[in-house]
């Protein structure tokens, strides 16, 4: 008998959450927080002790259902928060999918791990890109509908959608994270959207010029041009604002960082959970964030994606 421990990454979008879900091009960046899950089979499922119910563990009966997996004890361990805009249930995904995949000695193929990932977020959040799943997966740096000539990993269709995942070169910029304190879950901040955008001519406007802006940035990424990708990053926090994902919080600490920033934005779903900086002054940065009443902490980007061990017992 063996346990299988598998361990995937948080991220945060530099540009383009929301608009993704509609695929428009977005952006993200794996950092050094990871969620590690260990599984053996058992013949009581339960999830850190607890006995696994279907309708609570969303995420794991979807992966569980896609892969015919016989039943199994899971125990997590997380450095990201729930809710925090950081991808905490991608990385979850990730690392439950690829561990139940080495417990049944099935192949480790990243895209299916991806599309696992993804189909377990959509159909706890009722609708999703597969943006989080594809960076906890693949790790470094993913671009989803980016310009052509990109190095392209995967390409993931539902419904009318499709996002074609490539990967993009980590750029050597410095970027803080602050954290409300606020968990906000995806879902709901999806919800929103959709809602606003069935109802208005102006909200589908709004999400167009987001992935614009996206599409932007990926090429200021590209060129190094952090000055560039700050001020993208301030209009987009600015669009994310006028589509009502933001809240006062996000927004105190986006300005109190934008003193000593080439930009900052709200990350992730927003309503709480995340903000992100783009600095050369880190320092100065985090201390604002925290005078403000923020968890600021400096991103390390460049992050592995998915691994998996096998512990012998
Ligand atoms: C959440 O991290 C990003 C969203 O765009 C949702 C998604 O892409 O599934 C808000």
């Amino acid at each position: 008998m063996s346990d299988i421990v598998a361990s995937a990454p948080g991220k945060f979008i530099v540009l383009g959450e929301h608009a993704v879900v509609y695929g428009k091009p977005a952006v993200a960046l794996a950092v050094d927080r990871r969620f590690t899950c260990r599984v053996r089979r058992s013949s009581r499922p339960n999830v850190n002790g607890r006995p696994f119910e279907r309708g609570v563990h969303l995420h794991l009966d979807t992966i569980i259902g896609r892969n015919s997996c016989p039943p199994v004890s899971l125990e997590t361990e997380s450095e990201i928060p729930s809710g925090s805009g950081l991808g905490s249930s991608a990385a979850m995904s990730s690392a439950f999918s690829a561990a139940v995949r080495a417990l049944c000695g099935r192949e480790l193929d990243e895209r299916e791990i991806a599309v696992d990932a993804f189909e377990a977020e959509y159909a706890a959040q009722g609708r999703a890109s597969p943006m989080d799943a594809s960076a906890s997966t693949h790790g470094g740096g993913v671009v989803v509908n980016g310009p052509r000539g990109d190095r392209p990993l995967w390409s993931i269709s539902k419904n009318s959608n499709t996002w074609d995942v490539s990967e993009t070169d980590v750029p050597e910029m410095t970027f803080v994270v602050g954290y409300t304190g606020i968990k906000a879950p995806t879902g709901p901040q999806v919800e929103k959207v959709r809602k606003y955008r069935a109802k208005s001519r102006f909200a589908a406007e709004i999400l167009d010029e987001i992935g614009q802006t996206a599409l932007e940035g990926i090429g200021a990424l590209d060129c190094n041009d952090v000055e560039g990708l700050g001020r993208l990053m301030t209009h987009d926090h600015k669009l994310l604002s006028i589509l009502g994902v933001s809240c006062k919080e996000l927004n105190k600490l986006v300005n109190a960082a934008e003193r000593h920033s080439y930009g900052a934005k709200l990350t992730g779903s927003g309503g709480g959970g995340s903000m992100v900086a783009l600095t050369d002054d880190p320092e100065a940065v985090c201390k604002a964030i925290a005078l403000r009443g923020g968890q600021p902490f400096v991103v390390r980007t460049g992050e592995e994606g998915v691994r998996v061990s096998e512990i012998l017992q």
